[in-house]
């Protein structure tokens, strides 16, 4: 039985070379290699500076920590995506407050947003603060979930209309734009993931995208201990660099054989989107034709998806489901009898209020955010890598048609 993963990297001859490069160089740890890696992502995203981390989710923490997220804080974040997002603010000692989203976009809805802005918290001083916790709003981590950039344009209006801060979560959005304005473009920083489900992988690894020269030196410092000396730096010189350590910082230093991968991926990473978009098409004319009961994911008018994953929603009503709870159980056996026939799928991302920690801390139910409720019951992510044909599609859809007529 051929098996098809949810997805899986691309590889060459390069990665290889540019690691063993790094090998025989006796220069593993962070150096050379990712400055470059560092300077070929930031070019590519038209952002000035990029500081690569041991993954996105370090990123997010990183540039949280250095823009002043902290304890007696809030920051608000979509209720529909990867725990990373919530956690990384969580970690700071920060409260995120959650958000609900579009169910045809899988971003979160700018109205929700300004509604949370403007009945949750009070003006004093010219800052917003929580009315039932006192907590003040530090800001926004927005997602752009699966690829697709959420209305970035408009949660910088609202942003710069109550002088709060915005860090785009971009895990699964490198190479993401809306018209010709890129993912990264308005936040303070950007956070890119590495991780092999994304577009292009160094194993584990992210990146801090930013404009903000002086802040990307200062995550540079804390990224390294504090130090006010990289490893790098020190090389270049040809001698020893005594370091400050003026602030208590983190080891969240991607290695060079990870930089050396990353290089090598770089130079892939517009093929990768280019073939997945390709698939994609082919992929929205299958359903359209043998399985209406699926919504598949939109590209709404002047977006360009990058399709870190195809995510596709059951049409409730097209399945005549009591409720999105049974929705769900559904879905989940439908995914089980998809994985027995060698097809892997999985749900898009989650519901954050719906996860242990969160709910247990907060007391949510499932209203709480019913968009996010829906997606995390209903979505279902389908197959999609570089290399798959036309036919590994046909094969997908009617697979999954079959075992819809047999449920
Ligand atoms: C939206 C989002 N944020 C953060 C992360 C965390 O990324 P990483 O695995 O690189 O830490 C992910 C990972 O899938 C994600 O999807």
């Amino acid at each position: 039985m051929k098996r098809y993963p949810v997805t899986k990297p691309y590889f060459t001859q390069k990665e290889k070379e540019l690691i063993a490069d790094s090998l025989d160089s006796g220069w593993v740890a962070q150096g050379p290699k990712v400055t470059e890696f560092e300077k070929i992502i930031a070019r590519h995203e038209g952002i000035a500076e990029g500081v690569a981390t041991t993954s996105c989710t370090t990123a997010l923490h990183l540039s949280m920590a250095a823009q002043g997220l902290t304890a007696g804080m809030d920051a608000i974040v979509p209720a529909f995506t990867f725990v990373a997002t919530a956690n990384s603010v969580t970690v700071t000692g920060a409260t995120p407050v959650l958000a609900d989203i579009h169910r045809e976009t899988f971003n979160i809805n700018v109205d929700a947003l300004k509604d949370i802005v403007e009945t949750k918290y009070k003006q004093k001083d010219g800052k917003l603060f929580n009315k039932e916790t006192g907590n003040e709003l530090w800001g926004f981590v927005p997602v752009h979930e699966f690829g697709l950039c959420c209305d970035i344009i408009k949660i910088n209006e609202l942003a710069e209309e109550y002088k709060l801060k915005i860090i785009e979560d971009a895990a699964c959005a490198l190479g993401a734009k809306i018209g010709n304005i890129h993912q990264g473009a308005f936040g303070n920083t950007s956070c890119v993931s590495f991780h092999p489900r994304k577009s292009i992988t160094t194993g584990e690894g992210g990146m801090i995208l930013t404009d903000d020269v002086v802040l990307a030196k200062r995550m540079r410092e804390l990224r390294t201990h504090g130090s006010t000396v990289s490893a790098d730096a020190r090389d270049k010189r040809g001698g020893f660099l005594l370091p400050e350590f003026n602030e208590a910082g983190y080891n969240y230093r991607m290695t060079d054989v990870q930089g050396a991968m990353g290089i090598a991926q770089a130079e892939k990473l517009d093929f990768v989107i280019e073939q997945k978009r390709r698939s994609v098409g082919v992929y929205n004319q299958l359903i359209s034709e043998k399985l209406p009961e699926l919504i598949p994911p939109l590209e709404p008018d002047g977006f360009f998806h990058t399709y870190q994953s195809y995510v596709c929603m059951l049409d409730e009503k097209k399945f005549g489901f009591d409720s999105v709870k049974e929705g769900g159980k559904y879905r989940n056996r439908l995914l089980q009898k998809l994985e027995d026939v060698g097809i892997a799928t999985r749900q898009g991302t989650h519901a954050v209020h719906m996860l242990g920690y969160y709910r247990n801390k907060f007391g949510y139910t499932p209203e709480d955010y019913i968009n996010a409720y829906a997606c995390d019951h209903l979505s279902i992510t389908l197959p999609l890598y570089v290399g798959m044909t036309e036919e590994d599609q046909e094969y997908i859809v009617t697979a999954v048609r079959k075992t819809i007529d047999e449920m």
